[in-house]
């Protein structure tokens, strides 16, 4: 049977990773994946992170199986982080389940759809993340796009958006980037998210908020916005949380669905469902990472700790951000580089062909993913100014 199947290239994220942890030069530059990263190049255990689980280790007693929705207090913080102060009634009509990272997360979602009968397509912004495309073709669902950002106006499309979202068929599922957008680190403004929302209620069309950066753009109240608006007004919404960046719990395969009903009494069936999609997967999530969170969210001290770690992080993206436009302003005074500032979160799409991004990597070590995404928060005070150096003469 196996000889039946072929390799398959490196993902286009983790493969260029990879590539990057096997270059031997000392000038080697990573801006590919999405960690965030220290002004050394570090990614550090945040430090609320490292004494709960330091805590977690000291009293665990066990690691025997936990219920298949997951860690009660990781589930009921999430609901409280991405859903805010809402009225009770929202609150009881969404399900929420711990699953395996943000991931996990969209691909239960994606399962769930199909088994509704509602449809077998997908809608996704033009562009997103690359791994969009493989975990909703897993599912079995296929896949259009709407327009949204143009790399070389470097712009939302959002007239264009707009004319394509109302043209979607009734009960689609589409994805939506909540905030800090991937790969393109541009947001609808609220006005524009209110005409989104507009659309989606009267088209009856089911929308899967994919929250993977909440803390990191606006902050974390602000990053949510557009979610608890449709919670407000919207009958049925998924969402999927990501504790990879904000917790910094990356490789601990963090998250959470979470699936809002129409009211309190579709809640148990979308938990049953959710779970036992997940039972004919992977059976259960993994519980560390949640354990750890939810220590977090029950001490009000780490908790604070916890605020201040992702307000200190976003404003050092925000710094990048700032003095990266600064450098490529200082080689290209024909251009503006405002957008960079005003884009969110850790990533920015440079506008350059995959032949550039080629070039760079294997000529100047420079690595970033082949859309010529960077990761913002993988400068470095010491790297911006070379990077500027190499890029700039390619942009427009
Ligand atoms: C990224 O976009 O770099 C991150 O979300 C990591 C990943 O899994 O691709």
């Amino acid at each position: 049977a196996f000889d039946k199947l072929k390799e398959i290239p490196p993902d286009a994220i983790l493969g260029l990773m990879t590539a990057y942890q096997a270059d031997h030069s000392p000038d080697k530059i990573d801006l590919t994946v999405g960690v965030y990263k220290d002004n050394q190049g570090n990614t550090p255990v945040m430090r609320a992170v490292a004494e709960s689980e330091r805590r977690l280790i000291e009293t665990q007693a066990s690691k025997a199986y936990l219920p298949p929705l997951g860690v009660a207090g990781f589930r009921e913080g999430i609901r409280r982080m991405v859903l805010g102060p809402v009225d009770g009634t929202v609150e009881s009509r969404t399900a929420v389940i711990q699953t395996p990272g943000g991931c996990g997360a969209l691909r239960v979602a994606a399962d769930m759809y199909r088994r509704t009968g509602s449809g077998d397509t997908v809608y996704l912004s033009n562009p997103t993340w690359g791994n969009h495309r493989g975990l909703m073709t897993a599912a079995g669902l296929a896949l259009e796009e709407y327009p949204y950002y143009s790399p070389s106006t470097h712009q939302l499309e959002v007239d264009q958006m707009l004319d394509s979202l109302s043209r979607i068929p009734p009960q689609s599922l589409i994805v939506l980037q909540a905030s800090s957008h991937n790969p393109t680190g541009e947001d609808p403004d609220a006005a524009t998210w209110e005409q989104v929302l507009d659309i989606i209620e009267e088209r009856d069309i089911l929308p899967l908020f994919d929250l993977a950066y909440q803390g990191l753009g606006d902050g974390l109240d602000q990053d949510a916005a557009v979610i608890r608006a449709a919670a407000e007004r919207l009958p049925e919404m998924f969402v999927a949380v990501s504790c990879s960046k904000n917790f910094g719990l990356y490789r601990e395969r963090t998250g959470a669905l979470l699936i809002m009903g129409k009211d309190p009494s579709h809640r148990k069936v979308l938990e049953t469902q959710a779970a036992n999609v997940a039972r004919g997967s992977y059976s259960m999530s993994p519980a560390h990472g949640p354990l750890i969170v939810a220590g977090i969210f029950e001490d009000p001290k780490l908790h604070q700790l916890w605020l201040d770690e992702v307000n200190e992080m976003r404003g050092r993206i925000q710094g990048l951000r700032n003095k990266f436009a600064q450098a490529l302003a200082n080689e290209r005074s024909d251009l503006d580089f405002s957008w960079i500032s005003h884009q969110r979160g850790m990533f920015s799409l440079l506008g350059l062909t995959q032949n550039e991004v080629d070039t760079l990597r294997e000529d100047q070590h420079l690595y970033m993913v082949r859309d010529s995404r960077i990761n913002i928060a993988g400068l470095q005070g010491a790297t911006i100014e070379p990077i500027a150096k190499a890029v700039a003469p390619l942009m427009s």
